[in-house]
């Protein structure tokens, strides 16, 4: 999951900057000067084409809700309209009164702030823009995916979330821009709920099954949270946040609020589901890639790459305690669903169960006080668990693409095989007798237990058949 959201990332930025040099590379290949002079004079300045990527590549960073300089935020045209703190940065026909080109050319503070400043080119479109009346332009076109038209697969997309209904009857998989909802027993897709969001990370349902909560996102665009009836397959509500995928999404006991953890470091937990931000949590120096509940409610737990799993009482939001050692970076963490005790994983690929509250006084030693269990180390980073309903077990997935089941004390149950590269979702089955498993090879895998026996394995999204190739036999 992090080794190709990385990849994605940096596709995203080239394709931010790409529309820019591609217009440098077509402008520089006019034969002639006159000629792109001609041009330059007669076509207009477009904002979604000229303007925004350039906003896009050299301002967007910091001109941001998440971090606004000067309160100035470019993300879409009404907010850079309306300006800063010192108001209107750039008024219609009129650059010279335009505060934004003092900015570009250096007479105020240079924007981009301690960067190298634009081309001089680029400088000349802003003022040309604003000379032809700063209009915007942007095109809004439909959307090609959704309910009617869901989304079309050649090859089966990587698996990242799975979750069985309470009454286990079904088990929703993430797809692309959707969340196929199965047969729990692999017999076939009941419905599809078709989304924004290219990228779904995790999928949890209310315990009374009424409602389904996802997170995911597009790298580098934006997160969002999704609230779903599962069974009308109708989209309660959409709730954007950040400007990257969200990860490790967890209900609340009551499904009154949703937490995640987010690439800027933060720990947000919003109302379910109008989706009002109740708490932002900076205390982590690194991307948050698991949050849960503990069982009051009141608390939530986070971990991360920066190694910490933090305990957060909600109200107020106030930081309790680093329950654990910092070890290795942290990738999983989920709540014994009967106990205030949890199971990480990460890197180092040693699962360790903690509890969540502190019943021994801190020291200065590092000792570990809060662990309870350190289990098998598993082959390469881990990088999905889960607990059985009853708490009494634990499934835990790594790169190596093997599952082990151990019960809470340690015991190994089973191991299971078959699945290609790195596991990325693992589920009971609520009745604690199946556990089903994907990752990186896109299938859906059902095992038996106690034994391991794989029961079921089907691919979760419909496969268009590929076009038969012509095998020509003449020499
Ligand atoms: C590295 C961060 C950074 C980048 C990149 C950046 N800015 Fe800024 N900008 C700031 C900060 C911080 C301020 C607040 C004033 C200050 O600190 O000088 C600011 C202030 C401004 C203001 C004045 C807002 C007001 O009302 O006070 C404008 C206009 C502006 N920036 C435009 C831009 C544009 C256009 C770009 C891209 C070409 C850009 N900035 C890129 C950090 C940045």
């Amino acid at each position: 999951m992090r080794l190709f959201r990385w990849a994605d990332s940096n596709i995203s930025i080239l394709a931010n900057i790409m529309p820019i040099f591609f217009m440098a590379l077509l402008m520089g290949t006019r034969s002639s000067v006159f000629a792109r002079q001609a041009a330059e004079k007669t076509s207009s300045v477009s904002y979604h084409n000229n303007i925004w990527p350039i906003l896009q590549a050299r301002c967007q960073g910091c001109h941001q809700p998440a971090s606004a300089g000067g309160k100035l935020i470019v993300t879409a045209y009404t907010s850079f309209l309306k300006g800063g703190e010192h108001g209107a940065s750039f008024f219609a026909g009129k650059p010279d009164k335009s505060p934004l080109m003092a900015y570009l050319t250096g007479t105020k503070t240079l924007m981009p702030k301690g960067g190298p400043p634009l081309a001089d080119r680029d400088i000349t479109l802003f003022r040309r823009w604003i000379q032809e009346g700063a209009k915007d332009d942007t095109v809004v076109t439909k959307d090609p995916i959704d309910a009617e038209h869901p989304p079309i697969y050649r090859a089966a997309p990587l698996i990242s979330a799975l979750a069985y209904s309470p009454d286990g009857s079904q088990l929703a998989v993430s797809g692309y821009r959707e969340i196929l909802i199965h047969h729990a027993d692999g017999n076939g897709l009941i419905t599809r709920l078709v989304g924004r969001s290219p990228k779904i990370l995790s999928i949890a349902y209310s315990l009374d099954g009424k409602l389904l909560a996802a997170v995911g996102g597009s790298p580098a665009l934006f997160g969002e949270a999704q609230f779903w009836d599962p069974i009308s397959g109708k989209l309660i509500n959409s709730v954007e946040a950040t400007y990257d995928t969200l990860f490790g999404g967890s209900l609340s006991p009551d499904a009154s609020e949703l937490a995640f953890g987010c690439a800027d470091n933060s720990v947000r937990v919003i109302s379910v589901p109008d989706g009002k931000q109740i708490l932002k949590f900076d205390n982590h120096s690194d991307w948050v890639f698991a949050t849960t509940f503990a069982i009051d409610g009141k608390h939530i737990l986070s971990a991360g790459r920066d190694q910490a799993i933090k305990l957060i009482l909600i109200e107020g939001a106030s930081f309790i305690d680093d329950i654990n050692t910092h070890t290795s970076p942290e990738r999983c963490l989920v709540r014994n669903p009967t106990k205030d005790q949890v199971l990480c994983g990460g890197d180092d690929g040693i699962p360790r169960l903690y509890k969540v509250f502190r019943t021994a006084v801190r020291t200065m030693n590092q000792e570990d006080h809060n662990l309870l269990k350190i289990y098998e180390p598993q082959v390469g980073a881990i990088t999905a668990e889960a607990f059985s309903k009853d708490g009494k077990m634990v499934a835990i997935g790594s790169e190596s693409g093997i599952v082990n089941v151990y019960t809470v004390d340690g015991g190994r149950v089973a191991s299971l095989y078959g699945q290609r590269g790195v596991i990325y979702a693992l589920a009971f089955q609520p009745d604690g007798k199946r556990v089903a498993a994907g990752g990186f090879d896109g299938r859906v895998r059902l095992y038996d237990l106690p034994g391991g026996k794989l029961a079921a394995s089907f691919v979760p999204v419909p496969l268009i058949q590929p076009a038969v190739r012509q095998v020509s036999t003449s020499k």
